[in-house]
């Protein structure tokens, strides 16, 4: 029987994370290359994802590479034929990228009277179609690994309503593009999950909000409303997403691990 150590361990495994350069996207390619594994990581924020890059070769000594790319506008051949090169296999594949648009960006954070369609499709392509095009092309590859692991990242509005009391006084909303993709990737990983098993397992993250300078009143009631009394930080991702890399995790497929402090179970 392997020890937790021999199963946790990632080395010889190669990873793509996407949207590495944002928050989460680095503590978990932090994370993945802390056990060991090398990382392409992909992004369309260069400067960013060079920097995650930069910040995890120096300090985890695996090999790291960026690929810079939209996943808006997806070259899937490209992305395909740069890990040939790169490194010429795939174990794991991480979809952290997620359209999350901007204050300033028409029709999303906005009240849903004047939600646009045109950005609830953009949000889609992001969010939920880039993870499906990405999946079906690096599935050969993933399932050749003999360890092929997908993780997807969902989020708390993917399961939960929105309680909109939290919102009350600030300019913030909540998107329902961002809500219906976020489920809709959650059904995609039970949908996929049957379809590549056995070579290949597939589940998800769902993170709860993480405080970023959010709102101070947003801050204190979120942090009410959850039995672990505060938002989310990135490093609270690390733990879920080694268990799903590794084979520590090597007989769950299909499912969903909830890191939200509790936030969904009352
Ligand atoms: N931050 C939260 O509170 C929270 C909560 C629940 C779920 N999540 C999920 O966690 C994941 C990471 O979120 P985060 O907080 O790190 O966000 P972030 O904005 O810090 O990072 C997202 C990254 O995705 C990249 N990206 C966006 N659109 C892209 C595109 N078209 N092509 C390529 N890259 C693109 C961005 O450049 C950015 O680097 C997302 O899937 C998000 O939905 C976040």
């Amino acid at each position: 029987m392997r020890t937790i150590s021999e199963l946790s361990s990632l080395a010889r495994r190669v990873a793509l994370v996407t949207g590495a350069g944002g928050h989460i996207g680095r503590a978990i390619g932090d994370a993945l290359a802390e056990m060991g594994a090398g990382l392409i990581l992909l992004d369309r924020d260069e400067e960013s994802c060079r920097e995650s890059e930069r910040e995890i070769s120096r300090s985890r000594g695996v090999s790291v590479r960026s690929v810079i790319a939209d996943l808006e506008r997806m070259d899937d051949r490209g992305i395909v034929a740069e890990i040939e090169k790169i490194s010429g296999r795939l174990d794991i594949l991480v979809n952290c990228a997620a359209f999350v648009g901007t204050a300033s960006l028409e029709g999303w954070n906005a009240p849903f009277a004047e939600q646009s369609a045109e950005t609830w499709r953009r949000a889609v392509e992001v969010n939920l179609t880039a993870p499906f095009v990405l999946s079906r092309s690096l599935a050969s590859m993933l399932s050749e690994s003999g360890h092929g692991s997908i993780i997807n990242l969902s989020s708390i509005y993917g399961v939960c309503a929105p309680d909109l009391s939290i919102y009350e006084g600030t300019d913030m909303h909540n998107p329902a593009a961002y809500a219906a993709s976020k489920a809709g990737l959650l059904q995609f990983t039970r949908w996929l999950s049957t379809v590549l098993a056995p070579r290949v397992r597939v589940n998800a993250i769902t993170p709860g909000g993480v405080e970023r300078g959010q709102p101070r009143p947003f801050i204190d009631r979120y942090a009410a409303r959850t039995p672990m009394r505060r938002m989310a930080r990135e490093e609270d991702m690390k733990g879920a997403a080694v268990f799903l890399a590794s084979d520590l995790s090597a007989y769950v497929t299909g499912q969903n691990i909830v890191v939200d402090g509790g936030w969904s179970v009352w």
